[in-house]
Formats: C-alpha cells, sequence, structure tokens
C-alpha cells in the first residue's frame, strides 16, 4: 500500500513536470490566463502581484520552476521553507492566499490545455501543489507573530464603503462616460483610442473599477498589466488622465474627499501600466508594433477643475 502511495506520488511529480515542460513554449499566455483568474477571484492580491507585465510573467515562471523540479522535493525542504518565509516576511503573502492561488492556476492550465487537462492531470497538480504549499505554509506558521503582523498591518487599507459612499454602478458609470468623452477628445491621449469603441471602454472601466472598489466583481478581461503591455504610457500621460478623472468626478458633483479615495485606488494600477522607455512593451504577437503617442507641438495639459 506504502510503496502503492509513493509511486503515486512519482508519478504526479512527472505527470506535473511534463504539464510544465508541455506549455514553456507558451508559458505568457498561461501567466496571462492565470492573473486574470487570480485578479477576478481577489483582486486585491494585485498590491502583492505589482509591477508591469515583464514583471508579472517572471514571477508566474519562478512559481512554475518550482513545481518543475519537485522529483525531490524532500530532498530541498530547508530551501522551500526559507521560501515559505520571503513569502510572508518579504512580498507580505498570508495563509488564506494559497487555495485562491491553486484555483487560480487550476483554471488558467484547464482554459489553456482543454481536454488534455484530464481528470489524472488535475489530481496530479492538486497533490504537488499541496506538497509544496505544506512546506511553505509550516514555515509561515512558524514565523515570528510579531514580525507578521508587523508587515501585514501595513497591507493597503482597503476602502470598504467607497462603493456605497460614491453612489453605486450607476455613479461610477457616469463618472467614466464623461472620463472617456475627455480622452477621446484629448489632444495627446487620443491617439491611443483610435477605433476603439467609447461604449465598450466605459463598460469594461466600470466593472473594473466595482470590483476594485469592493464591490460585486463581474469584471473578466484582463488585468491592466496585459491590456497596456504593448502602449508606452507614461508617468506625464498617467497625470494628465488623472486631472480628467478627477475632474470628471468633481462634475459628477461628488465631493473632493471622495474624488480624492476613488484616485487612490485608480493610482494603484499605475506601476502595472506605466514604461520609462518604448522597450518596456511587450508586444502581443510577431508583427505587431507598441503604440507610441507623440506629445503634440505645443501641448497644453489639462487644467485641475476646482473642488466646490
Ligand atoms: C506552493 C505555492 C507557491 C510556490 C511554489 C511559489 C513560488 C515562488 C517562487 C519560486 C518565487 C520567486 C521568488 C522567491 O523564490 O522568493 C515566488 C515569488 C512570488 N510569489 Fe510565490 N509561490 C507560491 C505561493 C504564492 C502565493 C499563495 C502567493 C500570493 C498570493 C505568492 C506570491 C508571490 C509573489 C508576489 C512573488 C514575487 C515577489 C517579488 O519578486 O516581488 N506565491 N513564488
Ligand atoms: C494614460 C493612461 C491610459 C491609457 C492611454 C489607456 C488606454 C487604454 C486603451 C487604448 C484601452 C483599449 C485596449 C484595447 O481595446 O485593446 C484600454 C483599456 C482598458 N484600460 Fe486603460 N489606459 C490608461 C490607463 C488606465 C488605468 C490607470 C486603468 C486602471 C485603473 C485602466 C484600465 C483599463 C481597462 C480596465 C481597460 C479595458 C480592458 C479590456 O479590454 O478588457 N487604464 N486602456
Amino acid at each position: 500500500m506504502q510503496v502503492n502511495s509513493a509511486l503515486v506520488k512519482v508519478k504526479n511529480r512527472l505527470l506535473v513536470k511534463l504539464c510544465i515542460d508541455e506549455i514553456s513554449p507558451k508559458i505568457d499566455i498561461v501567466s496571462q490566463l492565470f492573473y486574470q483568474e487570480l485578479f477576478h477571484l481577489n483582486i486585491h492580491l494585485k498590491t502583492i502581484f505589482s509591477g508591469n507585465v515583464t514583471f508579472l510573467n517572471r514571477k508566474f515562471i519562478n512559481m512554475m520552476a518550482t513545481f518543475k523540479n519537485v522529483k525531490h522535493l524532500e530532498a530541498i525542504e530547508n530551501s522551500v521553507e526559507k521560501m515559505g518565509e520571503r513569502h510572508v516576511l518579504h512580498y507580505r503573502v498570508q495563509l488564506k492566499h494559497f487555495p485562491t492561488l491553486k484555483k487560480a492556476l487550476l483554471l488558467a492550465l484547464k482554459k489553456h490545455l482543454g481536454e488534455r487537462f484530464n481528470a489524472e492531470l488535475e489530481a496530479a497538480w492538486h497533490e504537488v501543489f499541496d506538497d509544496v504549499a505544506e512546506i511553505m505554509q509550516r514555515a509561515i506558521k512558524n514565523c515570528d507573530p510579531a514580525k507578521i503582523t508587523e508587515i501585514t498591518s501595513n497591507e493597503s487599507d482597503d476602502d470598504m464603503g467607497l462603493y456605497e459612499d460614491i453612489g453605486g454602478e450607476a455613479a461610477i458609470q457616469r463618472v467614466h462616460q464623461r472620463l472617456y468623452d475627455a480622452l477621446f477628445d484629448e489632444p495627446w491621449l487620443e491617439k491611443f483610442f483610435y477605433g476603439k469603441s467609447k461604449e465598450a471602454l466605459i463598460d469594461k472601466q466600470t466593472k473594473f473599477m466595482i470590483a476594485a472598489f469592493n464591490g460585486p466583481n463581474n469584471y473578466t478581461g484582463d488585468t491592466p498589466a496585459f491590456v497596456h503591455m504593448h502602449m508606452f504610457i507614461t508617468e506625464e500621460m498617467l497625470d494628465v488622465r488623472e486631472t480628467l478623472l478627477r475632474n470628471a468626478i468633481l462634475a459628477e458633483g461628488l465631493s473632493a474627499s471622495i474624488a480624492e479615495r476613488w484616485l487612490k485606488v485608480d493610482q494603484s494600477f499605475r506601476m502595472a501600466i506605466t514604461k520609462k522607455t518604448v522597450d518596456e512593451c511587450v508586444l502581443k504577437c510577431i508583427g505587431q508594433l507598441p503604440i507610441v503617442a507623440q506629445k503634440p507641438m505645443n501641448y497644453i495639459a489639462p487644467n485641475a477643475a476646482k473642488a466646490k
């Protein structure tokens, strides 16, 4: 019996390794699916998984590398424990995040592999994930509780009442209508929106922000890092958009304090989108070019409206 279960373990670890070998040429696509699922399950994990698409992909590849090398997991327990400690002390990961990450990973694999992700392979992934997670979680539980509290209490304070305070979906939709009216007419930023459907963007942005404001999560699109990965969007452009968004919020009759709370959430996505050079753009397919918008000559940035 024992020999049997040891053999099943060996087989499962091999199946997972072969699965990772199979997805390797398309790892960026699986990574994109993974983050899409992960942030759909818990949009606040974006504060843990920050950074642009290159960083996100690298993090995903690192995690996959661990699962690929579990043939002798018991022999590398020490280093897996250390990794667990790093997760809680440096990356602010909590025990409750493990099931979410596992679910997102399995969903992404299922979407990517379709029927090839059969019951046998799924069971193998469950076991391998749980074996690795168990060692990491044991190390997390053994970490100095004082240190952990210090770190997790700094966790970005989710503004729980914001969705209701803004006035729900209809108010958010109206602000976005104003924002995109302004963006489509903005002499510099309009270049990104040629040929795009304003209505679709308003709808997606509204669903996305409702989830980010802790309202119902009905957003099924990509995360900001992936949506904008081929667009050369600079800090200065994001400043322009911020002014337009603040103006839109105030023009809808919302207060200055609501505007600041809204902008705090919106701006938390900056890191995922902003790029310092055009080389940081990641292209979706061969032949695609980065979207670059030259600043028009004599450009004048929009003025900030005064709060009433
Ligand atoms: C069995 C589960 C997991 C494995 C095998 C794993 C593996 C790894 C590895 C190998 C790295 C590279 C950096 C390092 O070695 O310290 C990493 C980074 C990271 N992991 Fe995990 N991880 C797991 C679970 C989680 C969970 C549950 C979360 C949070 C939801 C998480 C969040 C992160 C983040 C944010 C980083 C990047 C840190 C940075 O470079 O900024 N991981 N993980
Ligand atoms: C100057 C800054 C920005 C520019 C120029 C910009 C531009 C765009 C463009 C052109 C699209 C359409 C993409 C496509 O259809 O292929 C888009 C989609 C989107 N953007 Fe932005 N964006 C900016 C900032 C932001 C920020 C800060 C956020 C988040 C708070 C955001 C969230 C989204 C979302 C949720 C979508 C829809 C994604 C989907 O199609 O599923 N954007 N953006």
